[in-house]
């Protein structure tokens, strides 16, 4: 059997392919991982079968839309996954083929309605339902201390001793577990009570994770985050430094359009030397009356380098082929003491 691990912080995916075909699945992929993800792949000569989420994960940006787009392979999810870009919803006891491997789905909700783990022979992933030594949180939406319950002390405690614990989330470096030893050590499972296992659940009173809305909107939608935006937006334009910048306002070049996009506020409190203004809001709307010459060489900045990024793009999209942005913004430009001017614009 082919089989990889792909760490992002405390958020795991695997790999795993059957040895003599090398026809595989890959299990909860994650964003920033992708490109690993596919060097692997072609790295140990897989071709993937299916892509599988175990559950909608609030805390991680899934990459099964883009894993499953450009390698023309099928999204699985539950059959209750919200996600509308899910191509088979599989169900309690289904079994998923590729080459000899055959992955039986469990349904074992509980950190969420549609939590799936999927048994080998010799392992199992659990996602967020039964961590090494620990269990998903539940007070996420669709999570229910009850129903997780049933799920671990019905379903996966009740599998074989042997079975090995690969998890969704492995924070603090934990070796590999197994389900004997879970039965045995893990704290959250040592209440076999119904009751005290709900009422411990919900005293845990966990922080809620980073990007929560966005995970959530992202992977329930197929939508992309913001940091996709952004690098999509920086893929299609060059950057100029500070330094350079700078440099042709002190020496007078007349051949740089530089262009402010924040709001008319902070334009007047502090812009650049010779700087023109269009907010990004307006840009699209003002851009022909404002920049006349399509084949001027134009600078966008704002105040931290993000939505100047997207105003250049904006501005490629629209024939300004010259398009730049700042590599930088406002704040970081003030903070270097390059010069700033104050003041209305005159257009
Ligand atoms: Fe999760």
């Amino acid at each position: 059997m082919i089989f990889e691990e792909i760490r992002s912080g405390g958020c795991c995916s695997y790999l795993v392919a059957c040895g003599e075909t090398c026809t595989g699945v890959l299990i909860d992929p994650e964003l920033s991982q992708i490109d690993r993800t596919l060097g692997l792949m072609a790295r140990d000569g897989v071709r993937l079968q299916y892509v599988i989420d175990t559950h909608t994960h609030a805390d991680h940006f899934s990459a099964s839309r883009d894993v499953a787009e450009q390698l023309r392979v099928p999204v699985i999810m539950h059959k209750s996954s919200a996600a509308p870009y899910v191509d088979m919803r599989v169900d309690d006891g289904e079994t998923l083929i590729a080459g000899k491997l055959r992955l039986r789905v469990l349904h074992t909700p509980g950190h969420t309605e549609d939590s799936i783990s999927l048994v080998l022979p010799d392992r199992v992933f659990t996602g967020d339902a039964l961590l090494r030594l620990g269990t998903g949180r539940t007070d996420l939406p669709t999570g229910d201390p009850t129903v997780l319950y049933d799920s671990l002390f019905g379903k996966l405690l009740r599998l074989p001793d042997e079975l090995a614990i690969y998890p969704g989330h492995n924070y603090k470096n934990l070796p590999v577990t197994t389900i004997g030893q879970e039965r045995a050590e893990n704290p959250r499972l040592q209440k076999t009570d119904r009751a005290a296992f709900v009422e411990e659940m919900r005293k845990l009173n966990l922080s809620m994770p980073d990007h929560l809305t966005e995970a959530l909107r992202t992977n329930r939608t197929g939508g992309k985050t913001v940091a996709e935006l952004l690098d999509e937006a920086a893929r299609q334009i060059a950057f100029m430094s500070m330094e350079e910048v700078c440099g042709a306002i002190g020496s007078g070049a007349t051949n740089l359009v530089i262009l402010d996009v924040r709001e008319r506020d902070a334009y007047e409190a502090g812009h650049i030397p010779g700087a023109r203004h269009a907010p990004r809001g307006q840009l699209e709307l003002r851009v022909d009356q404002l920049l006349p010459d399509p084949t001027a060489r134009i600078l966008t900045y704002c105040e931290f380098g993000k939505i100047s990024t997207l105003a250049a793009a904006t501005l490629r999209s629209l024939g300004f082929n010259r398009a730049v942005a700042l590599d930088g913004g406002m704040k970081a430009w003030r903070e270097a003491d390059y010069p700033v001017e104050v003041g209305a614009s005159p257009t």
